[in-house]
């Protein structure tokens, strides 16, 4: 199997004479010296690139810039579309925000790809053979921010997932599957219990593999799935998943392939695209040559790829292989048992120059062959007929003993003239209303369910004056979710028993 490459720019099957334009950070910590052992390694390599400098992290927060960048760097990002990122130093206390998350957002940068390799015997690793790419959904699921506090026990998070942005992921994966010479892409959801937003996850995932049939396909269920990752991580080859399983998941592959110091990812937008190593910026280390510059060596090598240097990206890895196979370590991959010497920063990177041409002789060289973008598919516009049939009230209620028959009571009797009726109250999901358990724990959230009682179409009309009926009973609604169908299937979680 090929080692993977990031895909490549839209408009170069072929590699371009010019240099193309890219915009650089030399971040903080380590992040100067291992920029310039990487420059100093693509430079050597011919690879045709016109460096923008700007400026990120510490420094700019400290100045007083909440982001970490200045607003003019965003100018140099949105003409080059293409950022190689050293990494930066997040100054402790509040205030500040992630630079990541504000790139990865601003930038619209949906895929968050990171290839887990083992260089065993070279780089000691407990799975040897060990060749997988994660494909994490960037921009949705609980990393939204959407968070609030509704009552004094209760606080939420919500969890968002739309199928425009399923679509654009799992169509990545499959790109970037079919362009690495993969052979098999693996979904992990949860939608055995989120039926609904992962369930959409997995069902886009289906439909989209139908479009790939030279793929084999798999779905797993995220926890056995994790388990099969930390086990066996050689049955996997390309992982798709939302963005929370991938967040953990991309940690714990790049952890058990034993080089996490040797791992880089890649950021991938319609538009723009962000390369960086997956390390932080071991200030413990800065500035005494010591550092490994291959994890940021290996997200310029998927940047090479990105940008329609294909060939380059080839010879810049297989030296960086036949380096690391000829035990030529710092410090900290060194091994007495394996490393031929313990070299320095600089050091490392010369060894990677002076190896250009050469192939590894025991691990797979790279071949990257394949440039050029997936495509991102414009999205099925919704034609389903929406339907409202009913509505969730949130209702904030202490008043103890928390008896919910109480409270189902008082809610039936605030209602009883409106077009709506009550069908149950759950507690954290738990029906308690009619007919719960009195073991079961309630909160002071309580979710009421209104139907129509004849069933068919309900209007807001109908739900505004149930909500001022429930006022006017002192009834204290903390939020309303609306219940619809779409062509005639639910469109929300049923309550069980219901
Ligand atoms: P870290 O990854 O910087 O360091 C963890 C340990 O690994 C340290 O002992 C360090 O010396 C070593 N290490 C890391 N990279 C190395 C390399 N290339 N060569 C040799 N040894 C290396 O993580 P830590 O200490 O938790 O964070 C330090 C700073 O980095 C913090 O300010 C953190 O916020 C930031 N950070 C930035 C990231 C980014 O810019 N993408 C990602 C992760 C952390
Ligand atoms: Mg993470």
């Amino acid at each position: 199997m090929e080692r993977t490459l990031t895909n490549s720019s839209p408009s170069s099957p072929s590699e371009t004479p010019s240099p193309a334009p890219v915009t650089i950070a030399r971040g903080d910590g380590i992040g100067p010296e291992i920029m310039a052992a990487t420059l100093q390694i693509l430079d050597a390599a011919g690879a045709r690139i016109a460096p923008e400098e700007i400026e990120i992290g510490e420094k700019v927060y400290l100045r007083g810039v909440p982001a970490g960048v200045e607003p003019s760097a965003w100018d140099s990002l949105r003409r080059t579309r293409v950022f190689l990122k050293a990494p930066i130093t997040t100054p402790r206390g509040g205030g500040y925000k992630s630079l990541n998350v504000t790139t990865r957002t601003a930038l619209g940068l949906f895929a968050n790809v990171r290839p887990c390799v083992s260089y065993h015997p070279f780089v000691n690793s407990g799975h040897p053979g060990m060749n997988l790419v994660i494909v994490r959904e960037n921009e949705e699921d609980v990393y939204t921010g959407i968070e609030h506090r509704q009552t004094d026990e209760v606080v939420q998070c919500l969890k968002l997932i739309s199928r425009p942005a399923c679509e654009r992921i799992a169509r990545y994966a499959f790109e970037h599957a079919r362009r690495a010479g993969r052979t098999k892409v693996t979904c992990f959801t949860k939608d055995n219990i989120m039926k609904l937003t992962d369930g959409l996850f997995r069902r886009v995932f289906e439909e989209t593999a139908k479009d790939y049939p030279d793929i084999e396909t798999e779905s797993l269920i995220v926890d056995i799935g994790a388990a099969f990752l930390a086990d066996t991580p050689q049955r996997f080859q390309v992982l798709v998943m939302p963005n929370l399983y991938g967040d953990i998941m991309s940690d714990i592959a790049a952890q058990i392939s034993g080089s996490v110091g040797l791992c880089g990812s890649a950021n991938i937008g319609s538009q723009c695209a962000m390369f960086e190593a997956v390390h932080g910026s071991a200030p413990d280390i800065a500035g005494k040559d010591l550092a490994n510059p291959s994890g940021l060596l290996q997200a310029a090598v998927m940047m090479l790829g990105h940008i329609g240097q294909p060939q380059t990206a080839q010879l810049v890895q297989n030296a960086w292989l036949r380096t690391i196979e000829d035990g030529i370590h710092t410090g900290d991959i060194f091994d007495p048992e394996r490393s031929q010497s313990k070299v320095g920063t600089e050091a490392f990177a010369l060894a990677v120059c002076a190896r250009l041409g050469l192939e590894p002789r025991h691990l797979p060289p790279a071949h990257y062959h394949v440039a050029g973008s997936p495509p991102v598919h414009p999205h099925r516009l919704g034609t389903e007929r929406r339907a409202l049939v009913g509505v969730d009230v949130f209702l904030c209620w202490s008043a103890e003993p928390r008896d919910p028959n109480v409270l189902g009571r008082a809610v039936e009797a605030a209602t009883g003239t409106t077009t709506l009726r009550l069908r149950a109250i759950t507690n954290r999901g738990v029906k308690v209303f009619p007919g719960g358990l009195p073991e079961t724990l309630c909160t002071d959230q309580w979710r009421c369910r209104f139907v129509r009682p004849e069933g068919g179409d309900v209007t807001h009309d109908d739900v505004l004056a149930l909500l001022a009926a429930l006022r006017h009973s002192g009834l204290d609604f903390v939020k309303t979710e609306q219940l619809y169908t779409f062509d005639g299937e639910r469109g929300y979680a049923s309550i069980p028993t219901e």
